[in-house]
């Protein structure tokens, strides 16, 4: 697995760089060297240092939710409900010490109005590393799931790496892009994971985060915006119970996710 990969790079990294610094200083200097070392070592922690070279899963890292609302609110344009939503549905899950379920959310729109763009902020706030880290996971249904045949086998490998995942990071994110055309069988493999249990099979699933991306609804979206147009209403004066048809049409409650 690259995570282990990882874990030997950079424990081989620390001794081969501490070598090279002694090495490299004269005498007069270590009594200098090894105060400036004590120093740095009360103050950070092996996993601190661990952590500059290798990504670590910090599950009890607190959301920094001014930034996020910051990056939001500077690049995410138009999107006003997204951001609310976002925003205090992340704050509450983080905060939150002992969650009962996982976190899910569920974005809808129309083509290009920035789903998958928010899903990366949303990661990169999560993870630094967003979709590049080991722990964020995204799965795209026509990429990943294409063959309807083949459903038995994306059930249980979709499963296997869910569990191994969150059994490696508890707060894992797994993003599931284009769920409109994601086969009803897979829909129903991600189901348990969602669910208020304590544990499955050993494993908490609790802290880990779903997102679900969907263009299902965009079209009642879009015609809700252009009924508050026409009617002279603002665009930020939507709220989300005038979308409650849309919220109805949920990725998981409509059989043919249409
Ligand atoms: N609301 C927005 N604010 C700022 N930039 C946006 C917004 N919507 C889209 N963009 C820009 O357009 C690009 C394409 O948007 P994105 O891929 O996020 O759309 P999408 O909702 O996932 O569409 P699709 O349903 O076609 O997958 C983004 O990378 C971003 O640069
Ligand atoms: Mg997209």
């Amino acid at each position: 697995m690259p995570r282990a990969a990882g874990l030997g790079r950079a424990a081989a990294l620390g001794p081969l760089l501490a070598a090279h610094v002694v090495a490299a200083i004269e005498p007069i200097s270590v009594g200098i060297a090894l105060g400036a070392a004590s120093a740095l070592t009360g103050y950070l922690s092996y996993t601190d240092l661990y952590c500059r070279f290798a990504e670590c899963c910090r599950e009890e890292q607190r959301l920094n939710a001014s930034a996020l609302k910051l990056e939001l609110e500077e690049k995410l344009f138009g999107q006003h409900l997204a951001t609310e939503v976002i925003l205090k549905a992340l704050t509450g899950f983080k905060n939150n010490k002992n969650p009962k379920k996982p976190l899910t959310l569920s974005l809808h729109g129309w083509a290009g109005t920035g789903k998958n763009f928010v899903s990366q902020i949303v990661a990169e706030n999560l993870h630094s590393k967003g979709l590049k880290s080991n722990f964020v996971h995204l799965f795209v249904s026509t990429l990943h799931f294409p063959h309807e045949q083949h459903i038995k086998l994306y059930q249980d490998q979709l499963q296997g790496w869910i569990r191994g995942n969150v059994s490696a990071c508890a707060s894992s994110v797994f993003i599931f892009d284009e769920m409109d055309k994601l086969h009803p069988g897979v829909i129903d493999a991600i189901k348990p994971f969602l669910d208020y249990y304590e544990q499955v099979d050993g494993v908490s699933y609790r802290k880990a985060i779903f997102m679900f991306l969907s263009n299902a609804g965009g079209d009642l979206i879009t015609k809700t915006a252009l009924d508050f147009w026409r009617a002279g209403r603002k665009r930020e004066d939507i709220q989300l119970k005038d979308l409650e048809p849309v919220l109805s049409v949920g990725v998981f409650n409509n059989k043919h996710n249409t």
